[in-house]
């Protein structure tokens, strides 16, 4: 449906949210689970309202990000970062209601600040689901977490619970299990003294075919064996396929292959798939005429992807790129100085109105 909104912007569509949502609270009450939205994957606050209801509260990655979480969604907000400067603490704790550390030595030092919430470390099982290095937080001398049970054994009367993150991207439920068991393994002495487990985010447990049903049972069972609260800390679960990047055709060129031009770029605005080398996806990605779309920054590879198209592309028409909630607008960026990309809602009776539109002064005010 044509807007009024000018090109390039972000459209949340609240009834595909829904989907997740609804999934996401259906796992809440047949499990016990809690799920926490990960901010570092989705931060877009317009939608908080909505997601409220479905949702136990937020997790997050940095000072900015517990401090978004509380004053923006509420309920419960569990504060993590991979290391909080002296500077910061006073103010993280202020805003959280649990606050995990990633090492003991984090623990220890800002142990008489925090002493007023509820504390956890971060546990790596030393197992990940990730077959890229950059996202594998059990990669070789990973930082991401305590590992050894000796060492957390002493520091047990300081905390509460853990946070093991070790899942990402992962669809298959048979891998989750069987991590799980690993880890039940591995960590079992740290687990029967813990009232609360986060087992963190990566799993894709909103996504079409995934077997909710023995996830949910998988859950209870941890959750019974150990006597613990499980929370789930779901970023691109919670908003999976519920949002395009809306752009326009400003250029056609040949070059051996059909190539357009869009008013948006890969590495300004959806940079992860720039990062993990992935394509865009467009939506039906079908027909006989088949271009490489490009991004308008300089980069030589600045490419979304090639797709087929049902009619011939011309300037002016319009391009939905598939799936542009996660890691995408947290990370997107002024790069080559291209226009940032507005953010728009589609509201579940269809009509879309525009949240937040950037302007030069935005560019400017983003450097000085
Ligand atoms: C500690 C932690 N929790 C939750 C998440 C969210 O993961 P995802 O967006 O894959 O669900 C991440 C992602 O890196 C994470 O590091």
């Amino acid at each position: 449906m044509a807007s009024g909104i000018q090109t390039p912007y972000y459209l949340i569509d609240k009834s595909k949210l829904l989907r997740n949502m609804e999934k996401i609270a259906h796992v809440r009450e047949a499990s016990g689970a809690k799920a926490l939205l990960a901010l570092k994957c989705f931060a877009t606050w317009s939608v908080f309202d909505f997601m409220r209801d479905y949702m136990d509260g937020t997790t997050s990655s940095s000072l900015n990000e517990v401090r978004l979480g509380h004053e923006r969604f509420g309920k419960e907000t569990h504060a993590y970062s991979v290391a909080y400067a002296d500077y910061e603490i006073d103010e993280v704790v202020s805003h959280a209601d649990k606050i995990i550390f990633n090492s003991i030595g984090q623990l220890q030092r800002f142990e008489s600040q925090s002493s007023g919430i509820v504390r956890g470390l971060r546990l790596n099982p030393g197992v990940s689901s990730s077959s890229f290095d950059l996202a594998d937080p059990a990669r070789p001398f990973s930082r991401l977490g305590e590992w050894d049970v000796s060492k957390v054994e002493p520091i047990m009367d300081m905390i509460t619970g853990f946070m093991i993150h070790n899942n990402c991207e992962n669809k298959d439920f048979g891998l989750f299990d069987r991590m799980l068991g690993q880890i039940e393994e591995r960590f079992g002495s740290l687990l029967a003294r813990a009232e609360w487990v986060s087992l963190g985010g990566g799993i894709h447990f909103t996504g079409e075919d995934y077997p909710i049903d023995s996830f949910v049972e998988r859950l209870k069972r941890f959750a019974g064996d150990h006597g613990v609260q499980v929370y789930l800390e779901p970023g691109e679960a919670s908003i999976t396929k519920s949002t395009t990047l809306e752009v326009t055709v400003l250029d056609r060129l040949y070059n051996g292959k059909d190539l357009v031009v869009v008013d948006s770029s890969i590495e300004a605005h959806m940079l992860d798939l720039l990062i993990y080398r992935e394509s865009a996806k467009i939506s039906p990605d079908q027909g006989p005429h088949r271009y490489m779309v490009c991004g308008k920054s300089c980069l030589a590879g600045d490419v979304f992807g090639e797709f087929d198209f049902r009619n011939e592309l011309k300037v002016g028409d319009r391009i939905s790129i598939q799936d542009a909630a996660g890691y995408t607008m947290v990370k997107k960026n002024w790069f080559n100085g291209v226009k940032m990309p507005a953010i728009a809602i589609r509201e579940l009776d269809g009509s879309i109105r525009s949240v937040r539109e950037f302007s030069y002064a935005d560019y400017e005010q983003s450097l000085s």
